[in-house]
């Protein structure tokens, strides 16, 4: 399709589908040449629909054979075909049956939407919209049907066939075909709908639900893959029983399968009893996988189990409802790995992430609600905001309501729409409902784009004790708004003292008679508004924003000294993080400016004090020691700069941690032995993932000081680490070390690396991405020469992200080289992907559209790469609408 015949759909747009499918009959015969499609769709009217509105099927890439209507051959005259549409010309009953037949190929399906090959396994994905590119259909979530489903294949080449729902019928044929018939009881959207063929494998395992039944938990890979399993599979059971105990969720079909791919666009799919997975989203094993892969594995898993309700029993109407069960997954899947982990540690991550990517994006060309008004391509909504934001919106809703009220109101959403396909305004209704709150203005989360910003003043009246906090909430224009409504702000809070923290007494309202009287949440939801407590006896240090309450900007004129206090002193172990990174903005944003000024750099005594401080203090927990010794990163302190000098800025960072290295090198060499691994199997539990890397994030400090001692203790961890977090964090090391002596050694170990891993394609990818994110001169030479490497392939997304999307997202120094070569790279691999893979290659896109924050000269050179992509003809619709946004 040409890039004008594309229109914005817009939300206030939507109308009933015309017609409803009952049921839905597919018969595929896969084939290496070509695979046949026999759709049988037994189709209404629907009542709520236009009463004499023609049927409009969508379709993508298909080659039709054949269309018959009720048993009776439809001649050309009777339809016609027409921009992805088939338009069915003649009268139609109340209810019929429609039977195509069409033709696919997938083996040359580089997309990976719809029915495609991954290497030798037929598989599907057709979330947001690839079913169109299977057979002609309503190609929505709000139409939802019965499936039933037969496969027809060569039993040697494809002796697992699978779909949703339960196998009900199979048998095998003369001439080596065999095939199977699959029935899912439940109704669902075509999104959800999935198909595997191949010679898999499994590991099996049970679990009984909470009223007994039995369910059987597969997990389908190749036969190499078997041992990598487990944790995917315990992952699973744990999900399982966590979301009967909090949501009171149980599972819905006998059996619940998970089968990993290694080209897909995504990390993993929800479809019904049938899970496709991203091998990187499932296999793990100690030996290839970090500490943050098991966790990755364990927290998808959820998710897409978690989907089976918030998103399958109850679905979206429509795609701007997105967010309805991203947004909503992710909180429930966030509540998990909190409880399987550890909360405060998995809250930082959460906000890590919000506040470098979600705030960008918010802050970009492509900002938009969390639940957008228009877009030109679904694909590229899945987004940050709809996922994250959206996430921190039902916390928000989690925050206001309290625990018992929340789960109260999401038993009443479930049951009220089981079986539906709804809306954002439904569940929100049902936090009134069981809340008997006003949530009208709390809906702007949803309907605004942009963060707002509070700044807050506190003035501490000795005279009468009383201490006022004056909250001012303001919120950036954005594409779809200039002017925005005041939103309906959870602020938690808590007062500090000398001798810790104080008991709270709000003015007008009422104390708490529980035991914690020393947090409140506080509601803003005026643009300007205050809050006095009273017999507040000495001058209080507040504690803002606890657990960030709401994803906003905070401002407050915390001296260097009182962000140290708070470091050391808060109880919101979440605040105590905060603090440390505000420190850290608040010292390196002054370095960037010495560093733009060639004044010499001079780091804040405070700094090497305060973490003097925590490197000595044995009692707290490591992980939190690790996540506060880390300085705010790089893209971070992007995000909270103006314009954005990404060479001072790694400069100042780098300083900064040279110093820190050479100011407490004893205290760090200190915690690295005392958290050197003693005897003992791995395991991915908080403790050990604590103590790993707390050692790791010393190691990358003492390897700044180009020290042959510590390069050696290095090295002895690299050639002796029997797990991947050690030996990948060694040799992350090793590269970004600048030290002459240490070339060779470097070399060696990437060496050794690949020749030991070269069959383990998810150890390769993170060899990939080590080097793609080395911040040594000369990175786009060495990303070139890896492109060119034997273990690349454009073809598979997980390479591509590797590689090409490391360099431009997470090494902004290279990316942003003044030469503007990173630039002219990623728009050159932009241009090559779009025709292999539309979605990756738009996604791929997003640093370049960041332009707006970029020193003047950077500026015209990245706008100059994206008129370049845009004058470069045949654009998918994906890139297309990035692009256009992102030059307007
Ligand atoms: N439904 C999505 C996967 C998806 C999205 C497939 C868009 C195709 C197009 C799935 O539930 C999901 O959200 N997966 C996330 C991981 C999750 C833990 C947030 C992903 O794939 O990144
Ligand atoms: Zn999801």
């Amino acid at each position: 399709m040409s890039n004008d015949s594309k229109q914005a759909i817009h939300l206030r747009d939507y109308t009933a589908p015309d017609f409803l499918i009952d049921e839905t009959h597919l018969n595929f015969q896969l084939a290496e040449a070509a695979t046949t499609v026999n759709a049988r769709l037994v189709l209404r009217r629907n009542p709520a629909g236009r009463p004499d509105a023609a049927l409009v099927l969508d379709g993508q890439g298909l080659d039709t054979r054949r269309l018959s209507l009720d048993g009776k051959l439809l001649g050309t005259g009777d339809y016609r075909i027409e921009d992805d549409k088939l338009h069915l010309l003649l009268p139609l009953p109340e209810k019929f049956e429609l039977e195509s037949v069409v033709l696919i190929k997938p083996q040359l399906n580089t997309a990976l939407e719809g029915l495609y090959k991954s290497r030798h396994m037929f598989c599907t994905q057709c979330e947001a919209e690839g079913f169109r590119r299977i057979t002609w259909y309503l190609d929505r979530p709000d139409v939802m049907s019965l499936f039933t489903v037969t496969i027809l294949a060569e039993e040697k080449r494809y002796p697992v066939l699978l779909s949703n729902g339960n196998l009900v019928d199979s048998g095998k044929l003369s001439n080596g075909m065999h095939w199977v018939t699959w029935k899912d009881p439940f109704r669902k959207p075509c999104y959800l709908f999935a198909l595997v063929a191949g010679d898999l494998k499994y590991v099996e395992d049970y679990f009984t639900t909470k009223s007994g039944r039995r369910v059987t938990l597969r997990i389908y890979v190749e036969e190499k893959d078997l041992a990598k399993c487990s944790h995917a599979m315990s992952s699973l059971k744990r999900a399982m029983a966590w979301d009967e105990k909090a949501y009171g969720r149980e599972y819905d079909l006998d059996i619940y399968m998970i089968v990993a791919v290694d080209d897909f666009n995504m990390g993993a799919m929800e479809n019904k009893g049938l899970n496709i997975f991203n091998t990187s989203c499932v296999l793990a094993r100690a030996e290839i996988t970090t500490d943050k892969g098991f966790q990755r594995v364990e927290a998808v898993v959820a998710h897409e189990y978690f989907h089976n309700w918030s998103g399958n029993r109850v679905t979206c109407r429509d795609w701007f409802q997105l967010s309805l069960k991203e947004g909503f997954t992710v909180f429930r899947d966030s509540q998990f790995s909190a409880e399987m982990n550890s909360p405060t540690v998995k809250r930082i991550e959460e906000v890590s992430l919000l506040r470098t990517v979600q705030f960008a994006e918010d802050a970009g060309p492509m900002a938009h609600p969390v639940q957008p008004q228009s877009y030109m391509e679904i694909s590229n909504f899945y987004t940050p905001t709809v996922y994250e934001k959206g996430a921190e919106v039902v916390r928000m809703l989690h925050c206001l309501l309290g625990p018992v009220t929340f789960r109260a109101a999401t038993d009443l959403y479930f049951a009220r729409h089981d079986g539906q396909a709804v809306t954002i305004e439904e569940f929100v209704g049902a936090m009134e409902t069981a809340s008997g709150r006003d949530l009208q203005q709390f809906r702007r989360w949803y309907t605004q784009a942009g963060t707002p910003v509070l700044k807050v003043r506190g003035d501490y009246d000795a005279a009468v004790q009383t201490y006022t906090l004056t909250v001012q909430q303001s919120c950036p224009p954005t594409p779809e708004a200039e002017q925005k409504e005041p939103f309906h702000i959870p602020l938690a809070i808590g007062l500090l003292g000398d001798a810790g923290s104080l008991a709270l007494h709000l003015r007008d309202a009422p104390d708490f008679d529980s035991a914690d009287n020393t947090q409140r949440v506080l509601e803003v939801t005026q643009r300007e508004q205050q809050f006095v407590f009273e017999q507040v006896r000495e001058k209080p240090v507040p504690s803002l924003l606890r657990g960030f309450s709401a994803p906003v900007r905070l401002e407050y004129p915390y001296t260097r000294d009182e962000l140290a206090f708070l470091m050391s002193r808060d109880s919101d172990g979440f605040n105590r993080w905060d603090a440390a990174q505000q420190l850290g903005v608040s010292v390196l944003q002054e370095l960037v400016v010495a560093v733009l000024q060639q004044r010499p750099l001079e780091l804040d005594p405070k700094m090497v004090a305060a973490y003097r401080v925590l490197l000595q203090d044995e009692t707290l927990d490591p992980a939190m020691v690790a996540l506060m010794l880390e300085l705010p990163g790089e893209l971070y302190l992007a995000e909270e700069a103006e314009v954005v000098h990404a060479g001072a800025i790694h400069e100042a960072r780098q300083f900064a941690r040279k110093t820190l290295a050479r100011e407490l090198r004893r205290e760090m060499h200190a915690v690295y032995l005392r958290h050197s691994p003693g005897p003992g199997a791995y395991q991915p539990i908080a403790e050990a993932i604590a103590s790993r890397s707390l050692k790791n994030t010393t190691l990358s400090y003492l390897m700044l000081l180009h020290d042959k001692d510590l390069m050696q203790l290095c090295l002895d961890q690299y050639n002796n680490a029997a797990n991947m977090t050690d030996a990948s964090a060694s040799l992350q090391a090793l590269l970004n070390c600048e030290a002459d002596f240490v070339a060779p050694v470097r070399d060696k170990a990437l060496r050794i690396f690949y020749r030991r891993w070269q069959h383990e394609p998810l150890a390769v990818n993170l060899w990939l991405q080590l080097q793609a994110t080395c911040h040594l001169p000369g990175a786009l030479a060495r990303v070139q020469a890896l492109l060119q490497h034997e273990a690349f392939d454009i073809r598979n997304p997980n390479k591509v992200r590797a590689v090409i999307g490391a360099f431009c997202g997470q090494n902004p120094v290279h990316f942003h080289a003044a030469d503007g070569s990173g630039y002219a790279f990623l728009a050159d691999k932009v241009i090559e992907l779009d025709a292999i893979n539309p979605q990756i290659a738009a996604r791929l896109l997003t640093p370049l559209t960041r332009w707006r924050k970029q020193p003047p000269a950077q500026q015209l050179q990245m706008k100059e790469q994206l008129q370049r992509i845009l004058l470069c003809g045949k654009l998918s619709p994906d890139v297309f609408e990035v692009v256009c946004k992102s030059v307007a």
